[in-house]
């Protein structure tokens, strides 16, 4: 199983489904802010007798995408993974949970089941290729669902509010490109305002979907610490070479 440990950052092969992988990246410890981009609710397609009819789209067939059969075993996947993660979450702390339209009530059902709380979303509308006059679309497809252990706090006239929409293009830092180009890949300007609300620096975020390890990657240029885990070789190596990377851009000197 391969891991990559620099700096006290972790990134591990391993399966979030099992409580033990948590211990695998934190020992006992807790955090103030799990980081969850699990696989999206995508449905098995089937025709008339049943048989799969997968899309043709390289992009949603990519070996990095998983498909479920029904809502319910999505919620089923979904229980498995984040009652352990929620397990590790601190007191005072957040989960911020990605999805696309279609897992919001499988998630928010099962967080319920874990004690959480609600906290409001983030909307990340994608934005699409130029037109004629350089107009651009901005599609709505994937949203974050934060929630907390207890409601939030109301704000006081000096608070900054949390962050909860975003526009941008796929990778308009030009770093998916960099690391293998995975199909969910979560762009810095995204993850960095979430970053920066939600831990204060020196503190760990826990993620345990790291597909291409964007999450560790923006959480060492904030100046915060990763726990990362993923399933699959190929992605838990690139993980661990882009913290790598990054660790080293920043080391003094
Ligand atoms: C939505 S992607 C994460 C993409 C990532 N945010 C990025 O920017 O590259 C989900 C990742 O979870 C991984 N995965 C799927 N099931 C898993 C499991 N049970 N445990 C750990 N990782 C898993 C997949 O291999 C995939 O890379």
């Amino acid at each position: 199983m391969l891991r990559t440990e620099i700096d006290g950052n972790i990134v591990q092969q391993a399966d979030s489904r099992r409580p033990s992988s948590y211990t695998a990246v934190l020992g006992d410890a807790k955090v103030p802010l799990l980081h969850a981009d699990p696989p999206y609710c995508l449905l098995v397609r089937r025709g008339k007798k049943g048989q799969r009819r997968d899309p043709k789209k390289a992009k949603i067939n990519h070996s990095a995408v998983t498909r479920y059969e029904n809502v319910a075993a999505y919620q089923r996947f979904t229980r498995a993974w984040l009652l352990p993660a929620a397990d590790r979450i601190a007191e005072g702390g957040h989960a911020i949970i990605w999805t696309n339209l279609m897992g919001r009530e499988p998630i928010t059902r099962v967080a319920a089941e874990a004690g959480l709380v609600p906290h409001g979303h983030v909307l990340w509308a994608k934005l699409g290729k130029k037109g004629n006059v350089g107009e651009r679309v901005a599609r709505l497809y994937e949203v974050a669902l934060v929630f907390g252990w207890t409601a939030p706090p109301a704000l006081g006239p000096g608070d900054p509010a949390p962050p909860r929409h975003h526009i941008s293009g796929y990778d308009d830092d030009g770093e998916a490109g960099d690391w293998q180009h995975h199909p969910n890949h979560k762009p810095m300007s995204l993850l960095a305002p979430l970053l920066r609300f939600y831990t204060r620096p020196g503190e760990r975020v826990l993620e345990p979907f790291s597909g291409s390890g964007s999450t560790a990657a923006a959480a060492l240029r904030l100046g915060r610490k990763a726990s990362a885990l993923e399933l699959r070789q190929t992605w838990t190596q690139v993980s661990g070479e882009r913290m790598a990377a990054m660790a080293q851009r920043d080391a003094p000197g």
